[in-house]
């Protein structure tokens, strides 16, 4: 096994005067409650996760639950209370600053919610901006920051400044810097929230598309369960500073943590969300003639499995059969765990 990317044990971000010592005092048991009753804001609650070379995962929560201040913590734009952090390996809160500087150079990339872009340089210097920071030289860092433009869908506009633009054009500047840098590890805050629905839908099928290509390590946040589902390969779940659950989208569908999670995760349509390999069955009795893959998502599918009468057969990669799926199975998955409506 690799290294994980980042590692978190026990991970705390607590606001206040008396932070430091309220946490020792409570031994780790963070109570937000009284934390606050005590003049203390409870950021981030004992967070312990790992995300592995390449994985994408997905912080949601409510407004004012902790993602930002987590993501803050890791990219050590603030100092978190307590708990280590590791990059590679690297404690990184041992680094001295040359090396930290290093990491947010090279290797940290990172989109805000706020879009901090430079005022006074151009759409397309602003792109160019942190490459340059690097050594490159100046017209290799326009050529690049040029293709990024174009990525983001802002050609025309590269010689705009960030007050010509919409809030939506200004995120996208500021996805195309980051991008610009190819880092390894990316940390990206709501980078699609200020964009409207059509071009949200383009740049996550942009993204899953580069991340296809690029393999790179992300922390992405975001408010909408439909967008967590389409890009996660796991998802962290906060309510007030702790992380609930974190899983595959399918296992949190599934398996909800605690009552919070399934409240979180009852509107989902589970069509969406789980693949054939989720619900089927074991059994290979009685198959049909129809097909189907273990790894299709149930809503590709759900319609060719309704038309048969006898179990469908499910079958892997090398086309072997490893199990059957009914149509009854589909209706039950599709419409027995959503909430009722009436
Ligand atoms: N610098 C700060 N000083 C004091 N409290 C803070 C500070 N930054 C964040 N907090 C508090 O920490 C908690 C978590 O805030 P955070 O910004 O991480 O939430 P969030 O999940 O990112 O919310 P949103 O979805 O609105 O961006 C909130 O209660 C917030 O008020
Ligand atoms: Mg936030």
């Amino acid at each position: 096994m690799s290294e994980p990317v980042i590692k978190c044990e026990n991970v705390y971000k607590i606001f206040g005067a008396n932070a430091e010592k309220m946490l020792q005092d409570s031994n780790g048991n963070v109570d937000a409650k009284t934390f606050q009753e005590n003049g203390c804001i409870v950021g981030v609650n004992n967070a312990s996760f790992e995300v592995s070379k390449g994985e994408m995962l997905v912080v949601m929560g409510l407004s004012g639950s902790g993602k930002s201040t987590l993501l803050r913590c890791i990219s050590r734009l603030t100092d978190a209370t307590g708990g280590k952090i590791f990059i590679e390996g690297q404690d990184l809160l041992q680094l001295n600053n040359k090396d930290l500087i290093d990491l947010r150079r090279n290797k940290m990339g990172m989109v805000f919610q706020s879009f901090a872009l430079l005022p006074h340089k151009t759409v397309v210097e602003n792109i160019a901006f942190p490459l340059q920071i690097k050594g490159v030289k100046t017209e290799e860092s326009i050529n690049k920051a040029m293709d990024m433009v174009k990525l983001v869908g802002l050609d025309g506009r590269e010689n705009y400044f960030p007050r010509e633009l919409s809030g939506g054009q200004q995120q996208r500047v500021g996805i195309a810097r980051s991008l610009a840098v190819e880092p390894d590890i990316w940390f990206l805050d709501e980078p699609f929230s200020a964009l409207d629905p059509l071009i949200r839908k383009e740049m996550q099928d942009e993204f899953l598309r580069l991340q296809d290509k690029l393999q790179k390590t992300i922390m992405f946040i975001t408010h909408d369960f439909d967008e967590a589902l389409k890009l996660a390969d796991r998802i962290a779940i906060m309510k007030d500073g702790i992380i609930e659950q974190l899983d595959t989208p399918a296992n949190i569908v599934l398996n909800p943590a605690t009552e919070y999670v399934r409240k979180f995760t009852e509107e989902v349509p589970r069509e969406k969300v789980l693949l054939i390999k989720d619900v089927m069955d074991l059994s290979k009795d009685d198959l049909g003639d129809l097909k189907v893959s273990k790894d299709e998502i149930i809503e590709n599918v759900a319609e060719k499995i309704l038309t048969q009468e006898k179990s469908v057969a499910v079958v892997d990669n090398n086309n072997k059969i490893i199990g059957s799926i009914n149509p009854t199975k589909i209706i039950n998955t599709v419409f027995g765990g959503r909430k009722n409506n009436n």
